[in-house]
């Protein structure tokens, strides 16, 4: 059991945010597998605040997956406040806030990850969101800015967990490093070390059950968010539950998993635009396929709802070519 705030998971492993995938679908088939925790993909506090853009599906969290986190970015103290007010009310239960973002259009703007630069700022935004809900309030940071020096990580890191921050969450890469190299898990050690009593998640290179339990247990980090590597791979939450025990889905387990994942996606998006969207979550699918190349053919060829399905049925049915 762990405790982030008033909230209390099974298990220290959950569904870590994705933009552009972690919407009501990706969640709920994570939820179902095992994650005990999902996040919807990060917001812009300035979007939120606005109430036509917080409509989007993505960002809407359904009365069935609790409890359910968001994220917000943006680089404004009072308007992130205000941003975790509106997402509190429209149902999240926890807010992450996001100073690891290294995309050029966030950075350029003094978002995300360019928050590293400014310790002094992120501890000024984490104060003015958690004056302003009632929830857990976590951050997500990177280990530095450019990799030359990491005196600001720590100082970001010391100011929030002075002010009781309820867990931080470590990709332990540079911002300009984006996804260059390789995660830097050792660092999460000496982050555990230096703030014991904070709960402490790691983030990176997770693909698989192995690397998760091993990365956990060699750190001493209190969990893991999964990202990558539950895109197109819900069964990585089941076999981290379930342990050696962990059988491999059979194509016909993965067919039924593909189509129920897009069967949500279509009722969040009109017909044409759910089986565009869908490609890269059957992409994904099918690197699990024996026949890979083949079946990832099949299924980006479909241009609508029913050759989808046909695809699926094709190459995941008990009619396999
Ligand atoms: C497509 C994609 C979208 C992402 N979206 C977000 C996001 O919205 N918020 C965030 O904090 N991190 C985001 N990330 C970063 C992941 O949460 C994670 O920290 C990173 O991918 C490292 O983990 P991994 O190597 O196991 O994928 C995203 C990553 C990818 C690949």
């Amino acid at each position: 059991m762990l405790k982030i705030g008033n909230i209390t998971l099974e298990v220290p492993f959950f569904q870590a945010p994705l933009s552009g995938y972690s919407d009501y679908a990706m969640r709920t088939i994570a939820r179902e597998f095992g994650a005990p925790l999902v996040f919807a993909g990060v917001m812009l506090a300035k979007s939120v605040v606005h109430p036509k853009v917080f409509n989007k599906p993505a960002f809407q969290p359904g009365d069935d997956e609790h409890p359910i986190g968001a994220q917000l970015l943006g680089e404004n103290a009072e308007i992130m406040a205000k941003a975790a007010k509106v997402v509190q009310k429209a149902g999240f239960d926890l807010i992450d806030l996001n100073f690891a973002c290294p995309a050029p259009k966030v950075v350029r703007r003094k978002r995300g990850g360019f928050l590293l630069n400014q310790p002094d700022k992120a501890i000024e935004i984490y104060k003015a969101v958690k004056e302003s809900v009632d929830c857990p309030v976590t951050i997500k940071l990177r280990t530095s800015f450019d990799s030359k020096s990491y005196d600001n990580f720590w100082k970001l890191c010391s100011g929030v967990v002075a002010e009781k921050v309820d867990a931080l969450t470590v990709h332990p890469r540079s911002v300009c490093q984006r996804f260059a190299g390789l995660a830097d898990w050792q660092f999460l050690s000496e982050v555990k070390k230096q703030f014991p009593s904070t709960i402490i998640f790691g983030s990176g290179d997770l693909f698989s059950a192995d690397t998760i339990n091993n990365n956990i247990k060699k750190t001493g980090v209190d969990g893991a968010l999964i990202a990558r590597g539950a895109i197109g791979n819900p069964w990585i939450f089941s076999q981290l539950r379930k342990g050696d025990v962990f059988l491999p889905p059979t194509l016909e387990q993965q067919g039924r998993v593909i189509l129920k994942h897009f069967s949500l996606v279509c009722k969040l998006y009109e017909h044409e635009k759910a089986v565009r969207y869908f490609r890269k979550f059957a992409s994904a699918y099918c690197k699990l396929h024996p026949m890979r190349k083949n079946a990832q053919k099949a299924t980006l060829a479909a241009k609508t709802v029913e050759e989808f399905q046909a695809a699926i049925q094709q190459w995941y049915g008990n009619e396999k070519p």
